[in-house]
């Protein structure tokens, strides 16, 4: 009897997965699939071209020239797939950029390798790329424009090839963790000098030209300027990248440092015009950011998307009853909970409005839809089923999207839990805090809130703990200390 319950279990979980709609992948259009397509087709073109140019030409050489081409397409191909794999949201113009600095770096071969070191052409892109798309990305394009060389003529040196790959594979490496604008500048210095060191060892001392020679910076094989000219396009690079993240709404870790600073206008409104909306937000941040940690996801993306999740409360504050400071709550004497359920889904339509104008990316504009999901309005939907039994349930529910992924899944679990954390009796059990955190979080996934995120139930479970320390946190924090009325130390 057992088996056949667990067996039925089985397939109703099945059944409801299955009417779960399908995870909507990014949309690229049509214009921008061949804009990207034609610039793959032009790097294949660049990078092969000049095997035909042999004269006479045979049949040997024309096979030699499609397999080139096919491979260098293929390989772009590849590289835009490992994009997509890394980032999800990627959008069509961040691979634009992606396969636009191959085409840059592939021409700029074709007309200076033979007076520029490579490491000042596949480095200072590497840079740009692991910062704005991550590493795993970085270090797909560091192949591709390592290993591909258009002129036939031109053999690098198999050591120069061995530092080339080493430096910017270091720099693809650190680039996706370095978190501020100091330490790019940092890896900007130390790059280049440990390009001069390792080419000063393994290619030889000889090729080492200094200041007062006339050809300082073009000369081929001069150790020193190449590093120098190495060092002064990494700061370069480092001086555009603000304008790249703009252009493209890449997402680096500094851009989101810098958009988390409590400083920031539109936080500072948040502070002001709804102090119970921040204190909220701040809390939730804690939550979020301990959960994140145990799971091993980007902590900095949830702290900053959690500071701006409920920014559309801003649109009016006082009908949030963490705003409300013990005065009339208008929801009362509107008395209509169709209205008052419009006045909550509007806190994330204002929010979105509100990331719209501040120019908020959009993996951080993402939490704002998402940590509502399609969650129902419970004390609205009560109070409208006591005045009509036959309302429609979806009257009440969030327009969603539910989240789509493990950190925007976070956010919403902590938006869940806080409030009931923050009410919880100061001498309560760790046990009943865990159980109120299960209760909440279970009739989330069990609402299928949390079927796009990717959590495992093992995550899960690990948030759960995650949440459970933070309340211990905050008890600890509300323990009042006895002190004597003579006590003047502290
Ligand atoms: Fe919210
Ligand atoms: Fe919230």
């Amino acid at each position: 009897m057992q088996n056949i319950t667990t067996t039925l279990k089985k397939y109703f979980y099945l059944w409801k997965r299955s009417q779960v709609p399908v995870k909507q992948s990014i949309k690229i259009s049509r214009i921008d699939n061949l804009i990207i397509f034609l610039i793959c087709i032009l790097i294949s073109i660049i990078s092969s071209y000049k095997l035909l140019l042999i004269s006479p030409l045979n049949i040997t050489d024309i096979f030699s020239w499609l397999l080139n081409f096919s491979e260098v397409l293929i390989c772009s191909g590849i590289l835009i797939l490992v994009s997509k794999k890394e980032n999800p949201t990627i959008s069509s113009r961040q691979i634009i950029l992606i396969i636009t600095l191959l085409l840059a770096v592939q021409a700029t071969k074709l007309a200076l390798a033979s007076t520029i070191s490579p490491l000042s052409m596949i480095i200072p892109p590497a840079l740009i790329i692991s910062q704005g798309m991550g590493s795993i990305t970085a270090l797909a394009w560091v192949s591709i424009a390592s290993l591909s060389w258009p002129d036939p003529e031109i053999a690098i040196n198999n050591n120069l090839f061995f530092i080339l790959l080493v430096c910017a594979s270091i720099v693809s490496l650190l680039g996706g963790r370095i978190r501020s604008r100091a330490q790019l500048l940092q890896l900007s210095i130390f790059v280049p000098i440990g390009s001069f060191l390792s080419q000063w060892i393994l290619i030889g001392k000889d090729k080492i030209s200094l200041i007062n020679q006339q050809d300082f910076v073009l000369s081929n094989g001069d150790i020193f300027s190449d590093s120098l000219l190495l060092a002064i396009v990494m700061l370069f690079t480092i001086l555009f990248i603000p304008i790249f993240e703009s252009i493209f709404g890449l997402l680096t870790k500094a851009r989101l440092l810098e958009l988390a600073d409590k400083e920031k206008p539109l936080i500072r409104r948040l502070s002001l015009e709804a102090p119970g909306t921040f204190e909220h937000t701040l809390l939730i941040c804690g939550l979020a950011e301990e959960a994140t940690r145990m799971i091993g996801g980007d902590i900095d993306l949830i702290k900053t998307g959690a500071l701006y999740h409920d920014v559309g409360k801003l649109h009016a504050p006082n009908w949030f009853i963490e705003n409300q400071d013990g005065s009339k709550n208008p929801h009362d004497e509107l008395d209509d909970p169709i209205k008052s359920a419009e006045v909550l889904q509007a806190h994330v339509d204002e929010g979105l409005k509100f990331a719209r104008k501040n120019r908020l990316p959009k993996l951080i504009a993402n939490f704002i839809p998402e940590h509502q999901g399609t969650l129902r309005m419970g004390y609205f939907f009560q109070k409208a089923k006591e005045k009509n039994l036959d309302i429609n349930e979806n009257y009440f529910r969030y327009k969603g999207p539910i989240p789509q992924s493990k950190e925007t899944a976070i956010l919403m679990l902590a938006d869940g839990c806080e409030a009931a954390l923050r009410a919880m009796n100061i001498n309560a059990s760790d046990k009943e805090a865990l159980e109120t955190i299960s209760n909440i979080i279970n009739s989330r996934q069990n609402d299928g809130q949390l079927d796009d995120s990717n959590l495992s139930k093992g995550e899960i479970f690990l948030i759960k703990r995650a949440f459970l320390n933070v309340w211990k946190r905050i008890r600890h924090r509300r323990i009042q200390y006895p002190t004597s009325k003579n006590n003047t130390f502290s």
